[in-house]
């Protein structure tokens, strides 16, 4: 994204941390209008849905799902509109998910007709619990299935030569599948397929829901990168829920293990705890120097719109852009930012204790980063004077005014704002004049 790409911090840190990481964003592709949207109390209009678009392609996702036209009207009426009301840039590609089912298939490709480049994302579900109580069917069963539907989505096509296709197939609850038989299901689908090296076909491996720790997740992934049929035609997808609160890190380390790409939703909407939100691994890439390839500076638009969409509220500890991370309110931890600010320059990488990178790259201002409380000591009320009167004090008078600081914060049991700092000191010290 030229926006983020041209931020200084990119430049400005270092790769503190060599080895074994992460070294370039993978392809991103947001499912906040479909897996999102499917676990909602009260699932988006159809104008909620436009405004989500809007933000997405702002932030400058390439791939979105876009919902599951063949289950619901409103997903139907939705891509309808993106379609005929041209709202498809260039360079977005819009997917829809779909069951392995042949009237469901039809019905998909009847919603995209006359877009430019869809991903058509087929899908059944084949782990053990699955197969024997949901489905009753056995190992070939399954494999049935998806050959069935891989091959049906490939005759549809075949009725709409004018559209670019993009094929994507997903075991359902791979992760809790053996692994030995996600292989075998996924290469009787490219088997039917034959994708190549120009025309590659998506395979996205979900941890529909999570149930081991990260690194099992990531073997499984690495196992199957390594067995799968024709691995240089393939995208190995990922696509991990939060049920044990590690999704960002199994996405992480699927990446390590030889993934591609990403499914996730804009700060983890999505099935009971989420899918693995996006902003957060598109920061922890930022923060060690990696360019996301997402703007992530328009954060309180992401927060707002998310927030009007969903009508979830952003927990203020939500990581790298929760209300509160980028604040201080303990004196030792106001003190050394104060300190290190005091010696940032703009040219350097930055290095600020407690603040692990400029609140100013994604839209926030210093003002809120030191706030006084009855935990804060001299260096809080110190700098929010500095800011709001230009006054430096020296460091007697700044023992002498964090005492009355205190008192007031413990009277009023909560936060003194920069007003009252401000009162309490012209009271005690200016009116001696
Ligand atoms: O979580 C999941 O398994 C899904 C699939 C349909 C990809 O959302
Ligand atoms: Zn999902």
């Amino acid at each position: 994204h030229e926006k983020y790409r041209a931020f200084p911090v990119i430049q400005k840190l270092d790769r503190r941390w060599p080895g074994n990481t992460i070294e370039q964003a993978p392809d991103w592709c947001s499912v906040d209008l479909r897996d999102g949207n499917q676990a909602l109390i009260e699932p988006m209009t159809v104008e909620q849905k436009q405004r989500m678009w809007g933000l997405l392609v702002r932030m400058g996702f390439k791939e979105i799902e876009v919902g599951f036209p063949a289950a619901s009207q409103p997903d139907y009426d939705f891509v309808r509109w993106l379609i005929e009301a041209n709202q498809i840039p260039e360079d977005v590609t819009i997917q829809v998910l779909v069951q392995a089912r042949d009237e469901l298939i039809e019905r998909t490709y009847e919603a995209v007709a006359g877009a430019r480049r869809v991903v058509i994302h087929v899908y059944n579900s084949t782990s053990p619990v699955q197969r024997n109580k949901v489905f009753a069917l056995d190992k070939q069963g399954i494999i049935d299935i998806a050959r069935r539907g891989a091959a049906k989505v490939q005759s549809e096509a075949r009725k709409y030569p004018r559209t670019e296709w993009v094929f994507q197939y997903s075991p359902e609850s791979f992760s809790s599948t053996e692994v030995e038989f996600a292989v075998d299901v996924c290469n009787a689908v490219i088997d039917q397929w034959q994708p190549s090296r120009e025309k590659k076909a998506i395979i996205n491996l979900p941890a529909t829901v999570e149930s081991a720790m990260p690194n099992v997740f990531a073997d499984q992934v690495e196992y199957f990168c390594d067995q799968v049929n024709q691995r240089d035609a393939l995208i190995i997808s990922i696509h991990t829920h939060n049920d044990r609160g590690c999704a960002v890190a199994a996405a992480e380390l699927a990446i390590l293990a030889g993934a591609d790409r990403i499914e996730g939703t804009l700060l983890g909407n999505g099935e009971r705890t989420g899918n693995m939100d996006i902003v957060t691994m598109a920061m922890n890439l930022y923060s060690q120097g990696i360019d996301p390839q997402l703007d992530i500076s328009i954060a309180d638009d992401i927060i707002a719109t998310v927030e009007a969409c969903t009508n979830i509220k952003t927990h203020p500890r939500h990581p790298w852009l929760g209300e509160l991370v980028y604040t201080a309110f303990s004196g030792s931890h106001q003190d050394a930012i104060r300190k290190c600010l005091a010696q940032q320059r703009a040219d350097e990488h930055w290095d600020v204790a407690y603040l692990p990178i400029d609140p100013q790259d994604i839209g926030r201002s210093y003002q809120s980063v030191i706030r006084v409380n009855s935990q804060s000591g001299k260096g809080g009320a110190a700098y929010l004077l500095e800011q709001q009167l230009g006054i430096e004090l020296p460091r007697w008078l700044q023992v002498e005014l964090a005492q009355p600081i205190q008192t007031l914060a413990e009277k009023q049991q909560g936060e003194v704002e920069p007003q009252q700092v401000l009162q309490v000191f012209r009271q005690h010290f200016m009116s001696r004049e």
